[in-house]
């Protein structure tokens, strides 16, 4: 599929939803599928990566119910089979492109007393799993990969806690050690290297078990009273903050816009990209704060503004890890130098996003400039429609679709099925804002 942009010439106007988040969406499928009796999950992201994640789960025995009552959210009851009760898969477990679908379920199945395999597409096997395979084989899972990638092998194993001290802050390697902490002897204790994502630890909390953190350090301790028993979840996924920074950068650099959009998640370990971009000079404003299955949500109103470069480094890069590409079209549009640093990670996410970006941008006629760990951007600048190539990753695709929006000729995306991985009616939502986005063949 092929996108056509054209010179957004008019404002982005009015209210829209954005998809369930990807990450909780994941979690709520595996840790449902270990609880102890029959969740009820509205608002569940149905794309490509979390569809992933449902499909491996009921191959391992789990029955799932559900409700497609909308193509961008289906409502999910889950039987939980408890931390014990999965059945081992006939085949391997096909992943997709999805990190942390094989991340996490990596973590859940060292603990099994079956053995299975975890593989996935070219991308995904692509991608570093010594991250994980390491800190797992230290808790004496028995995990055998491709050179440290993708297929991997699980034996049964019998793990046990260990003092973990990340080298990487990465939300998928912590959720791993701490799911196979569930079925470990002893306590785990993970001291992290940055601020990532809790998702999972709110999750579990939310199901009874207590990840106890304090400052950089979760901690998970053994119940002397046999296992940690998940009461199963009740929840409402919250709106994407990662989907929805693309009407919102939209909306940012599109004069004279003013959007608002609702339920979205506004977890302090996902909203560095709200800190950047008001530190740039956006204008954002939170209306009805609320809780949804223990994680904060409020919906969120962003205007045009004139926007100025800004140094973007250290923890912030871990709390917007996977807003760069968008930041990086906001960017093109700031008075000023915009430099990151400290965003290495950025080189093994779905593909480089470091270079694919430069490459892509730099056809846009953006003054892009790759640094080891991150990059530099002078604007602002009127972008030049070109043809682009989302290289099969999701977000670089979102975020060249936005800069074409900001483009003086028409811009098409190449590669664009792959927007369907996290953010699934796409188009159409920011065409429900008035942006001249069609869809090609
Ligand atoms: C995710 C964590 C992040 C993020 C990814 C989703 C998660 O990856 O980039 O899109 O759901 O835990 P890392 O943990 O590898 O940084």
């Amino acid at each position: 599929m092929k996108l056509h942009i054209f010179p957004q010439t008019t404002p982005l106007a009015g209210t829209i939803t954005v998809p369930g988040d990807k990450s909780v969406s994941h979690r709520a499928v595996m840790l449902a599928a270990i609880a102890e009796g029959t969740s009820v999950i509205r608002n569940w992201l149905p794309a490509g990566d979390t569809i992933a994640t449902l499909e491996a789960v009921q191959s391992l025995g789990v029955r799932i119910e559900i409700d497609k009552h909308s193509p961008q959210a289906w409502d999910l009851q889950i039987e939980g089979r408890g931390l014990r009760g999965l059945r081992p898969p006939e085949r391997p477990l096909d992943c997709g492109n999805a990190g942390t679908c094989i991340r996490l379920l990596a973590g859940i199945l060292a603990g099994q007393p079956f053995s299975s395999v975890l593989d996935g597409s070219p991308q995904l096997r692509q991608r570093p799993m010594r991250r994980i395979i390491e800190p797992l084989a230290r808790m004496g899972a028995d995990i055998v990969a491709n050179d440290g990638r993708t297929p991997l092998h699980i034996q049964p194993a019998s793990l046990h806690g260990f003092d973990f001290h990340m080298k990487i802050a990465s939300a998928q390697v912590k959720s791993a050690v701490l799911l196979a902490a569930l079925y470990a002897r002893g306590d785990t204790r993970i001291i992290e290297a940055g601020p990532s994502r809790d998702h999972t630890e709110r999750m579990l909390a939310a199901m009874g078990v207590e990840a106890v953190t304090e400052g950089m350090c979760v901690t998970l301790r053994e119940l002397e009273t046999g296992d940690w028993r998940l009461t199963p979840l009740d929840m409402t996924i919250p709106g994407d903050i990662s989907s929805a920074a693309f009407p919102l950068v939209a909306a940012a650099i599109i004069p004279h816009s003013e959007i608002t959009l609702k339920n979205v998640g506004l977890n302090q370990t996902r909203t560095g990209l709200l800190d950047i971009l008001r530190q740039m000079g956006a204008q954002f404003s939170v209306q009805n704060r609320s809780d949804s299955g223990g994680e904060p949500i409020g919906d969120l109103t962003a205007r045009f503004d004139e926007l100025h470069a800004v140094e973007i480094g250290g923890e912030t890069v871990v709390r917007a890890i996977d807003e760069f590409p968008i930041l990086a079209v906001a960017a093109t549009q700031a008075m000023g130098e915009t430099a990151v640093h400290d965003a290495a990670e950025l080189r093994v996410k779905e593909v480089d996003r470091i270079s694919r970006l430069a490459g892509e941008l730099l056809k846009l006629g953006v003054d892009i400039r790759e640094r080891p760990d991150g990059f530099t951007i002078a604007g602002p600048l009127r972008l030049r429609g070109a043809a682009v190539d989302s290289h099969g990753d999701h977000r670089l695709g979102m975020a060249l679709a936005v800069a074409g929006l900001a483009a003086q000729s028409e811009t098409q995306a190449l590669d664009a099925d792959c927007i369907g991985d996290s953010f699934p009616g796409f188009v159409q939502t920011m065409r429900a804002l008035g942006a001249k986005i069609k869809v090609g063949e």
